[in-house]
């Protein structure tokens, strides 16, 4: 069956997500970066994540040539950076404030996690590419996450209900 793109961005547009700044740099020592929802964790022993990227992007060359990338979990009030993050182009890190992790990645300040990874394996992804990430480091503070769902920036619900039982997670 073929499948609509229009339908597939609105299907996949219902799937609330966080948002993150992933970014590497390039065998110059270039900063390159963008903004991607299509982050998740995927084992926790060893601590392994993906990310799936446009093969499009010019960060490939950075994820190719220094075999690292950061991950920044945004914080809600923080999407001026992922709309500078979702722009193509160096110019992007032109005047931007950030910090710069222990492998010399930039870190978007003030995100809730930052997660740096060695690109572990590399799968083919129709036209994206999707990079394994072993975790090397990462740090975290609470807050409140920056959500996007159906191509638009949302927020938590400042009231929370209680928690949902069970709590526990023994997988990740
Ligand atoms: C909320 C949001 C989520 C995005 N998620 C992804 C993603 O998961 N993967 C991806 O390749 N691009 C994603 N993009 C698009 C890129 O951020 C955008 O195409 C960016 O301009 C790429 O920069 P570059 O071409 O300089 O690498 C997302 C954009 C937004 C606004």
């Amino acid at each position: 069956m073929a499948i609509d793109p229009g339908d597939f961005r609105r299907a996949l547009g219902q799937l609330a997500t966080g948002v993150t700044v992933v970014t590497t740099r390039d065998a110059a020592g270039r900063p390159l970066g963008l903004t991607v929802s299509a982050f998740c964790s995927v084992s926790l022993e060893p601590p392994l994540v993906l990310v799936s990227i446009d093969d499009r992007s010019e960060a490939h060359d950075g994820f190719e040539s220094s075999g690292l990338f950061a991950v920044s979990i945004l914080a809600e009030g923080q999407e001026e950076y992922s709309r500078r993050f979702a722009t193509g182009g160096p110019a992007k890190f032109e005047g931007a404030e950030l910090l710069t992790s222990t492998t010399g990645l930039p870190l978007v300040p003030e995100a809730l996690a930052h997660i740096e990874c060695r690109v572990a394996a590399t799968l083919p992804g129709g036209d994206h590419t999707i990079y394994l990430g072993e975790v090397l480091g990462l740090d975290v503070r609470p807050g409140r996450p920056l959500l996007y769902h159906a191509g638009a920036y949302r927020s938590l619900d400042p009231e929370p209900g209680p928690e949902l039982g069970g709590g526990r997670r023994d997988r990740v």
